[in-house]
């Protein structure tokens, strides 16, 4: 645990904006030399060889001819040490010029132990959770000799259809960018040398969440200014902190498939940015320009990706077949290969494959290892996020004597892992009913009745027995929400509402009169008003993982207080979506007293003056704001003061407040600071999250607290697609989430 501790200890900040300029100051001479010789002595299929990336099939020997050509350089899905070791030995030991492969995996959120969802990380407002929760995967993943892990997922999402939006950190650019780069900083460790370290690949680069109508690997229409405002920034922070690699997208953006797009890969990644790792194609995204309409065949695949910038395809298996052709033929530069090439060969020496190509087979296991599952359990206590208590029913006090435990989520080890999860065994998942047995078993007497036996059942014979339970009851726990496997890649949804008869199931308890506390465990934010209206309390759980049901009984029996905030804003019916805090105002702006659907005069004549931007039917505001999360106590701010209200680009904004904990439990309080830029060459976002930290307080205890943002950090991509600080008047927010606080004011000057 010391290592953890060691690592978590870095200031979350800092690596965000110190580590700009490490990827090209990296650039050894003597290693660029080292690669340069080796180059020189590659023949060109040797070449093309180390890009080529395949999926593990098969047995050993099936691989191993393709191998001693020289014809891969990594291979993806291949979990076993020794079959690592074996495929690694042919390429080292009967390769002609024994070059290490790389072996890769999805190691999204852990290996074994899992950690919560992305989404639910980013829940915590606290890097050092997504940083840790890295460094444990990293641990465990190279200990069986994966040293490449196909993450962060950095896509900004705005759309909860969009079942990919549980792997990622949610809406907001800044809150992406800080946990993105705190998960590459866990993921890669101190050096990328060190045989724990696996080289983290930002994905999706770019656009790929702003899929149309939130179906996944839909286009996206997303012009110049928006894309480096909003979707740009996380990657642009993942190359500062040192990423290895990155991948492209599914998506075409504008017409132009990510695979493809030489605006991205050239311009932008390599000349603005100055990366140095290498770009590897998705899955068969290089062949799949060919459905897409980009190119004519696998051929001309294989000619528009490597052209654009790609230097490793995920399976397509294009470059190896093609591009000797197209090399004759002049179509694409033996140059191009070289720097492809380079940039492969330079993060294997990085990561020290040549020195140490072999996982040690022999070291014990780290898998499930203690602190392991302590990290998981204190990520998933940090992730849930308290949407409603009522008459502060949650935590459970003394005079609760018996609780029905319900719901389909209750005791589902595989649901409660989430989304990508190849590694994971549900037989190491403790579930919230496991956990409150085993926990408080002796507190209070238990009922279980499920009622429903998975999230999409929708046979209700069963929900009476769950009815009678919670009459038994002096509380219900109702435990719903979505399984794993209606989020994640290809798993969108086009109804928010929960799946199943589980909202029958919420009426029903509700109906016994008992308080109903609903824990949900899903994906995404679900439309649940109407059962959050039935519920005395609600408890929201991206799926938490491994170690969610000891995470949840703590949080519910007292020994944990909730301090997550939702990282997405939860709209009250799917056709509000896109819905998102960080919105430019109309002209129209909703007042927020618009007259709504049912209190319009019959025969009423045709008007819009006077009426603003809003659903008749749904109003304007979501059924929970970006940045909201309740505790059980309560906090006040109180002296939000501006150091200076006047000041230069070049200045430090200054901005102290006072945090109070009002309230009986001791808590943590996720404040946040939101910034507008009144007016600009273009309009702009009606607030902006610029900073947050995580206070602890003890029951009536005051801090100060101070944040500092530096004025260069309110550029943005102006009229003339230049980033800058436009000089005006800014309005200022500090509170505990994107709709609360009074505003102050600010200006800034040239
Ligand atoms: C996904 C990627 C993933 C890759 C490899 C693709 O389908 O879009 O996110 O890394 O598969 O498994």
């Amino acid at each position: 645990m010391k290592k953890l501790k060691a690592l978590s200890a870095c200031l979350p900040f800092l690596f965000l904006f110190s580590c700009a300029q490490q990827q090209h100051d990296n650039k050894d001479k003597g290693l660029e030399t080292r690669i340069d010789n080796l180059l020189s002595q590659m023949t060109l299929e040797e070449k093309i060889g180390q890009m080529n990336q395949i999926s593990s099939f098969g047995n050993i020997e099936d691989m191993s001819g393709l191998i001693k050509k020289g014809e891969i350089g990594s291979i993806l899905n291949e979990t076993d040490p020794q079959k690592i070791n074996a495929l690694q030995r042919v390429a080292m030991e009967e390769s002609r010029l024994g070059i290490p492969m790389i072996f890769a995996r999805d190691v999204i959120h852990g290996f074994k132990t899992i950690f919560p969802i992305p989404l639910g990380q980013a829940a915590s407002f606290n890097p050092e959770i997504a940083e840790v929760g890295a460094r444990v995967a990293a641990i465990e993943c190279s200990s069986v000799g994966i040293r490449w892990t196909f993450a962060p997922m950095i896509d900004v999402a705005r759309d909860p259809r969009w079942g990919r939006m549980a792997e990622g950190c949610g809406e907001d650019t800044y809150l992406t960018s800080v946990m993105g780069a705190a998960m590459i900083k866990g993921f890669q460790g101190d050096s990328l040398n060190n045989p724990t370290s696996v080289a983290a690949c930002p994905k999706h680069f770019v656009g790929y969440g702003a899929a149309e109508g939130g179906r996944d690997y839909n286009s996206t229409f997303i012009p110049e200014r928006l894309l480096r405002n909003v979707y740009l920034p996380p990657f642009e922070a993942a190359a500062r902190a040192g990423a290895a690699t990155y991948m492209t997208s599914f998506n075409d953006n504008d017409g132009v498939p990510s695979t493809g797009n030489k605006f991205i890969l050239e311009d932008v990644l390599r000349k603005e940015w100055g990366f140095d790792g290498f770009v590897v194609t998705d899955w068969a995204s290089a062949s799949e320009m060919i459905p897409h309409g980009f190119v004519v065949d696998e051929k001309d695949a294989a000619l528009k990706s490597v052209n654009a910038g790609v230097d490793m395809e995920m399976v397509s298996y294009t470059f190896v077949k093609y591009l000797p052709e197209l090399i004759k033929e002049g179509k694409v530069k033996e140059s191009t290969i070289d720097n492809a090439v380079r940039n492969i060969l330079r993060i294997k020496f990085r990561m020290g494959l040549f020195e140490n190509p072999f996982v040690d087979e022999e070291q014990p296991s780290v898998l499930y290892d203690t602190p392991h599952l302590e990290a998981a359990k204190r990520a998933a206590i940090e992730s849930a996020i308290l949407l409603k208590n009522d008459k502060g029913i949650l935590p459970l006090n003394g005079n609760v004597k018996t609780v029905a435990i319900v719901g389909p989520l209750a005791d589902a080890p595989h649901d409660q892992m989430g989304t990508w999860v190849f590694d994971g065994e549900k037989s190491h998942t403790q579930t919230p009913l496991h956990a409150i047995r085993e926990m408080y078993g002796d507190k209070v007497q238990i009922i279980y009745e499920p009622g429903l036996a998975y999230s999409r059942d929708k046979n209700t014979a069963n929900i009476s027995k769950a009815a009678a339970a919670a009459a038994k009851a002096d509380v219900v726990l109702a435990f719903v929400g979505e399984e794993a496997i209606l989020s994640g890649e290809a798993h969108c949804l086009a109804d928010l509402n929960l799946v199943g008869a589980q909202s029958e199931l919420i009426a029903a308890l509700a109906k016994t009169g008992k308080p109903v506390v609903t824990v949900v465990m899903a994906g995404r934010p679900l439309t649940i008003g109407k059962e959050a209206e039935l519920s005395s309390a609600v408890l929201y759980n991206f799926h938490p993982g491994t170690m969610g049901g000891p995470a949840i009984a703590d949080l519910l029996f007292g020994k944990e207080v909730p301090s997550g905030k939702t990282p997405v804003t939860f709209p009250k019916m799917v056709g509000q979506v896109p819905m998102y805090y960080a919105h430019n105002n109309s002209g129209r702006p909703a007042q927020k007293n618009e007259t709504l659907i049912n209190d319009i005069p019959l025969e009423a004549g045709q008007t819009s003056l006077g009426n603003t931007s809003f659903y008749l039917d749904a109003g304007f505001d979501p059924l929970y704001p970006f940045g909201y999360g309740l505790s059980y106590t309560t906090f006040e701010y109180s002296d939000v003061k501006i150091a200076s209200s006047q000041l230069k680009k070049q200045d430090v904004l200054s901005i102290s407040f006072s945090l109070e904990n009002t309230g009986k439990y001791k808590g943590t309080e996720v404040a946040q600071l939101y910034v507008r830029d009144k007016v600009g060459s273009v309009t702009r976002p009606v607030k902006e999250l610029k900073r947050f930290t995580r206070i602890m307080l003890q029951p009536g205890e005051k801090k100060t607290v101070t944040f500092e943002l530096p004025v260069a950090e309110l550029a943005f991509w102006n009229i003339d697609m230049v980033k800058t600080v436009e000089a005006g008047d800014f309005g200022l927010w500090v509170a505990g989430d994107s709709q609360s606080g009074n505003e102050l004011v600010f200006k800034v000057t040239d």
